[in-house]
């Protein structure tokens, strides 16, 4: 990862975080460019600047390192609603919808960004696209029981299917003890459709498409930061 990279999501992070005001409830959202927004907002609450937030995780990773970081966690039972959700994704399209689920975490951010009045998503320019699926695949979290099923079913709509594994070629298993298939639909033209029929399949707990969920996306690049929301898509 380039250092250019890294300073481009620390700058979005940052930006986002400026959204938060103290009493509020918000989600921590997963992977290397949220967790940058849940370390200044951990900063902010050391220095004062910040009092009385907490945090609904959207990850297990995510909880444990905002409670080392001293940020009050609660879930979405004692606040069903939460003011904001700071979140990353893995590419966005000229609408605002996203792929995300590069780390797994799909079915929790994808609760928690329902649960959001407000989902801020934070991005490198690297991951705006024309159309979802150019350069990701659709992460796809299924049950263990019937795979086999999705994967044919899966295949039968056009992707590519890969079972996701960690690095060391073990399964990768989810927070819920679920799978993860990467399928790859190539550029997608109609996300809509193609997430309504994810959403009919038995078996699919969930998939990575999120569909006119992201209400601001604060991009950072080599030409600065850039704010879009639902009005300027
Ligand atoms: C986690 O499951 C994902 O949805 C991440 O938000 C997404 O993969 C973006 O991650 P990075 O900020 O690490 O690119």
């Amino acid at each position: 990862m380039s250092a250019n990279v890294n300073r481009f999501k620390q700058q979005a992070a940052e930006k986002a975080v400026e959204y938060v005001q103290s009493g509020m409830v918000i989600g921590l959202g997963a992977g290397s460019t949220a967790i940058l927004a849940t370390r200044r907002i951990a900063h902010l609450l050391q220095t004062g600047e910040l009092r009385d937030i907490s945090g609904v995780p959207c990850a297990r990773y995510i909880g444990e390192e905002a409670e080392a970081l001293g940020i009050p966690l609660t879930t979405l039972e004692e606040h069903p609603t939460l003011d904001l959700t700071i979140d990353g994704a893995d590419e966005v399209d000229p609408n605002l919808n996203l792929i995300k689920g590069g780390g797994g975490a799909l079915t929790r951010e994808k609760i928690v960004a329902q649960a959001s009045r407000r989902e801020i998503i934070v991005v490198d320019e690297s991951k705006l696209v024309p159309a979802l699926g150019t350069r990701w695949a659709v992460p796809i979290e299924v049950l263990p029981f019937g795979h086999g099923s999705q994967i044919k079913f899966l295949e039968s709509l056009g992707a590519s299917v890969q079972m996701r594994k960690k690095p060391d070629g073990s399964r990768f298993i989810t927070d819920q003890e679920n799978w993860i298939l990467d399928c790859n639909f190539g550029p997608i033209a109609n996300p809509s459709e193609l997430a309504d029929r994810l959403n009919n399949r038995a078996g699919i707990i969930e998939h990575g498409l999120f569909i006119g969920l992201a209400t601001d996306v604060i991009v950072a690049g080599s030409q600065g930061i850039r704010y879009l929301n639902r009005a300027t898509a």
